[in-house]
């Protein structure tokens, strides 16, 4: 049987992945295809300590500074691992049944939050045995939009939503999209533009893909 598509949505804070992998899914099912819709951090056991860890942004406001930077590597292995877990767990099994898994989030998402505080290098290290997905889309927008569309949710800001850490973040997804150009199938696109422009943009990139 051939496995099915590995498709992730990536972006900032505010990109609109969640609302475009939704859209996705719901398309490549209109066409008869089989398809198994997921998120990182995932739903296993790791997954939900790192979303109550992301709930609390003031959860080191008594580490001392040196320390912060261990808790950042410390996160960052949470998220490793949940990738390992999500993709033993999930990810596979599905594409193993010709099942096509769209993600909002994966790999992209480590090699540029967490490059943040931990060297790149080492990122990159502890993500090895995660395996490149078959497409990559990176929803593309300047920082200050995608905040403005966070702030008109009834939520709390998480740990890494604020405006000039979002503009690093940016930053870092367009160097790893250049670093990784070479080796893996990687698409940037304008996520700036509205929902249903950005969707179509999205469906031309994933169609070739599908065979
Ligand atoms: P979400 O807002 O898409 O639910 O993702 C939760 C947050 O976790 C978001 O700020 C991005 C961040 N994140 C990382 O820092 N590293 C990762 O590997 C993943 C998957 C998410």
């Amino acid at each position: 049987m051939e496995p099915g598509k590995f498709i992730v949505l990536e972006g900032i804070d505010g990109a609109g992945t969640t609302t475009q992998a939704e859209r996705l899914a719901q398309w490549l099912r209109g066409r008869g295809l089989k398809v198994h819709l997921t998120r990182e951090p995932s739903t296993g056991r790791v997954g939900q300590v790192i979303r109550e860890w992301l709930a609390e942004p003031t959860l080191g406001a008594q580490v001392p500074p040196p320390a912060l930077l261990l808790r950042d590597h410390a996160l960052a292995l949470l998220f490793a691992a949940d990738r390992l877990d999500h993709l033993a767990r999930e990810v596979e099994p599905q594409l193993a049944q010709g099942i096509h898994v769209v993600s909002d989030r994966y790999l992209l998402s480590s090699l540029a939050y967490q490059s943040l505080a931990c060297d790149r290098d080492w990122v990159a290290e502890i993500n090895r045995e995660a395996r490149p997905a078959d497409l990559t889309t990176l929803l593309d927008l300047p920082a200050e939009q995608a905040m403005q569309r966070l702030s008109r949710r009834d939520k709390q800001p998480e740990l890494f939503e604020k405006i000039e850490v979002q503009e690093k973040v940016r930053q870092l997804y367009l160097d790893t999209v250049r670093e990784l150009a070479n080796d893996q199938a990687v698409v940037v696109l304008d996520g700036s533009k509205g929902i249903e422009e950005v969707f179509q943009a999205i469906c031309r990139t994933v169609e070739p893909i599908l065979g």
